[in-house]
């Protein structure tokens, strides 16, 4: 983060505030050093087969009286493109190490049909597989990142797999993808080399599946401008020593090693924690841990450092998101949960993070699009609601492709809660693909507004308009009931010398572009 660092050139002077009143913060972003550019990649979603994160909740088949496209939900589709998906992960997840590619290609009602054995031991069709997801990502107009099976698979099939989507000419691979429907290749953006080797995946040691990815890296070859950039599989919640021992001993083709680490509000005891009807103790301990993806991203950054100086590898956070217990009554390897004002921080936090790391963080996965974990979309049956973390990402779409510029939080103010601190204030700024400049805000206090005054070097402010999200109570949440318990409401930002003053409410996010 060594980009993001300057001095501090606001004199600020904190008084002990008042209960009820709100906080004095004042920030500075540095407009005249700009940082690396904020890939977009890192506001990427993930699909798996897993409970109804595909089935019902995304596809329901040409057939269905849900309105869709070639089987995919328009509801479901429509509302996704507004948050200018960049690129989607597939088919897993500890799924893609038992999936079989060519169960998922020809007429559907040819398919066989499995058993989902990581999620819930239910059926699969295979009516979702190879053609039916690219169709999904150029309907959401996103890259594909597929995902590769290492764990029961082989490197040949591997291999086929991607010559099956990338070639052309007289490959008899190329011509079965015709002869299913799609003459020209697709385009595979990402590649990616098994998932949790170390567990779902196959229980490896790092040094065995290092060996693995260079042998199975070796035979994924296309032509060059169809070749997609490979991801290998890191280690246990972001362990350092796997991406040590894949920097140094990788010697196949390799663009990036992934980091998976999910926000667990009860970690280390008996359960995980409710989605709904926690306490502050729950609120303080899932932004705790969703803050400690810093951590684990610093850490991960600094081994590169000294393994990878020159930068080959990026960090690709392919797997993140709050995990809780399971919706009550629903089929708990379905991993369903709701969402509520709580995520919705957690996920500004993460993105946060993220454009913190621009210069080696190039993707981030949330953990999953549609009803799995922490998802932007509910569904059942026909109905659909957006959650709070739709409603974040969709304010953070000018983040994409962002230049990151530094920024300083005078005095680091902290919301604290018995033995637990965490900064009160976050702040994230950027300069736009249009030249705009975007400030994202998390006040991660539930009880006390922050007053934050924003000065840009080298910038006189002339106006801030923007959007706020927050509710009256923390596990606030939407419901098809009442959809809309949750959503952006405009926020009203004033300028003084230059500056841009806004009331943060508490617990809330906003965005605010500033005109210059
Ligand atoms: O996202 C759910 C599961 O979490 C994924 O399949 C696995 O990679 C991780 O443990």
């Amino acid at each position: 983060m060594k980009w993001m660092c300057f001095p501090v050139v606001a004199a600020v002077i904190f008084a002990a505030a008042p209960v009820g009143a709100a906080r004095q913060v004042e920030v500075v972003v540095d407009a005249a050093h700009p940082g690396p550019v904020i890939n977009k990649n890192v506001y990427g979603q993930f699909v798996e087969h897993l409970g109804t994160g595909v089935y019902g909740g995304l596809w329901v088949g040409p057939e269905s009286p849900v309105p869709n496209t070639r089987g995919w939900r328009n509801d479901v589709i429509g509302a996704l493109k507004a948050l200018h998906v960049p690129l989607v992960r597939w088919p897993g997840g500890c799924f893609a190490d038992d999936y079989a590619w060519r169960d998922g290609i020809g007429p559907r009602d040819r398919r066989p049909v499995k058993i989902n054995t990581n999620w819930g031991g239910v059926t699969e069709t295979n009516a979702v597989g190879t053609h039916e997801f690219f169709d999904l990502v150029d309907l959401l107009g996103a890259d594909a990142y597929v995902n590769g099976n290492v764990g029961t698979g082989s490197a040949g099939e591997v291999a086929e797999w991607v010559e099956y989507m990338t070639a052309d000419g007289p490959s008899a691979l190329a011509r079965l993808r015709a002869t299913n429907g799609h003459p020209a290749p697709f385009k595979v953006a990402f590649f990616g080399l098994g998932n949790e080797s170390w567990g779902c995946g196959g229980n490896m040691t790092s040094r065995h599946y290092t060996d693995l990815y260079n042998h199975y890296a070796t035979f994924v070859r296309a032509r060059k401008e169809a070749m997609p950039a490979l991801i290998a599989a890191g280690g246990l919640d972001g362990d350092v020593a796997w991406t040590d021992s894949l920097s140094r001993h990788i010697r196949a083709n390799a663009s990036a090693i992934s980091l998976h680490y999910y926000t667990v509000p009860g970690r280390g005891g008996k359960a995980k924690g409710a989605a709904t009807g926690f306490g502050e103790d729950q609120w303080m301990s899932a932004l705790q841990d969703a803050l400690h993806m810093n951590d684990l991203i610093a850490a991960n950054v600094a081994r590169l450092g000294a393994t990878d100086p020159g930068g080959k590898y990026r960090l690709a956070v392919d797997e993140w998101g709050t995990w809780y217990d399971p919706t009550p009554g629903t089929i708990p390897r379905f991993l369903q949960q709701q969402n509520s004002l709580r995520d919705a921080l957690v996920a500004a936090l993460h993105f946060h993070i993220f454009h913190a790391h621009a210069d080696r963080v190039s993707m981030a996965n949330i953990a999953q699009m549609v009803n799995v974990l922490q998802a932007m979309v509910l569904t059942d049956g026909e109905r659909m609601v957006l959650t709070p973390t739709y409603h974040v990402f969709k304010m953070y779409v000018p983040f994409q492709d962002a230049t990151a510029l530094p920024v300083q939080v005078a005095g680091a103010p902290r919301y604290t809660l018995g033995a637990a601190s965490i900064p009160a204030v976050s702040v994230t700024a950027a300069r736009g693909k249009d030249g705009r400049l975007e400030l994202g805000l998390v006040n991660t206090d539930p009880h006390e507004a922050a007053d934050v005054g924003v000065a840009v070097v080298g910038v006189r402010a002339v106006s801030a308009t923007g959007s706020v999200l927050t509710a009256a109570a923390m596990d606030a949440h939407n419901t098809f009931a009442v959809p809309d318990a949750v959503a952006p409401a405009p926020l009203a930002a004033r300028i003084a010398d230059g500056r841009v003053i806004v009331r943060l409410p508490p617990k809330s996010v906003a965005v605010l572009a500033i005109g210059e």
